[in-house]
């Protein structure tokens, strides 16, 4: 057994991810109101990130279950002992990643969002999955909460926040991913930046899609 698939995890998951297929951002009148073109415009910008998410703070947003599975797998499967999360939301992907360390006997997880009530409900499901003691929550805009007290070394980076900031919270990671670190970023179709930058070898990494909607990549050097 694994700390994913056994108790009180896997029915935790299971529990969080109906919840996640049962809600939508077509329920909140601010997104309903939206263009297609509006949406995917504001999915894209540097400057209006904090608003869009605001509107969508009661919704989990959450990984799918296959890139879920994906994260425990590619975190255990490196003996990943450090990982550093740009978006938690309710914590869904956190707790994939934080089963991996515990698996792995041990290590940090530190995480950052800047919604406060999802920073709570995060807490909590990790408590209720017995994971909280390997995750540090930072609370507040990424830029800041993950430009300084970093580990040295980290093996794994997952970037699942404001697509359009994927270049920058990758450069202020960068220098401390391990060789072999493996990046995965949900969404990153919204960010042209983001696939321009891994994809090109000069840059140092391997990266490939994966999936229906995950960029997986490996710092080559
Ligand atoms: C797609 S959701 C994350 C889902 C989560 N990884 C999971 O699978 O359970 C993106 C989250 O990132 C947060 N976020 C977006 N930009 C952020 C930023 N610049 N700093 C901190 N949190 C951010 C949003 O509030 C939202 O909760």
């Amino acid at each position: 057994m694994t700390t994913l698939t056994d108790t009180p995890l896997a029915p935790l998951l299971d529990r969080l991810f109906d919840e996640a297929d049962s809600t939508s951002a077509a329920v909140i009148p601010a997104m309903a109101e939206l263009s297609s073109e509006e949406r995917s415009r504001l999915m894209q910008s540097k400057t209006d990130y904090r608003a869009f998410y605001g509107h969508l703070k009661d919704l989990p947003l959450a990984v799918s279950r296959e890139t879920g599975l994906l994260l425990y797998m590619l975190a255990r499967g490196s003996h990943a002992q450090t990982i550093v999360e740009f978006g938690t939301s309710f914590g869904i992907s956190t707790l994939h990643l934080a089963a991996a360390l515990r698996d792995n006997g041990g290590g940090r997880l530190i995480t950052t969002e800047f919604e406060p009530t999802k920073v709570m409900r995060a807490r909590g499901n990790l408590v209720a999955g017995g994971l909280a003691d390997l995750v540090e929550i930072r609370e507040g805009d990424a830029l800041q909460t993950l430009a300084t007290d970093l580990p040295e070394c980290i093996d794994l980076l997952l970037l699942d926040g404001a697509k359009a900031l994927y270049p920058e919270i990758l450069h202020l990671l960068e220098n401390r991913l391990r060789p072999g670190a493996y990046i995965v970023a949900d969404n990153a179709d919204y960010s042209p930046e983001y696939l321009a930058y891994v994809r090109a070898p000069a840059n140092g990494y391997l990266s490939t899609p994966f999936g229906e909607d995950v960029e997986l990549s490996m710092r080559a050097r």
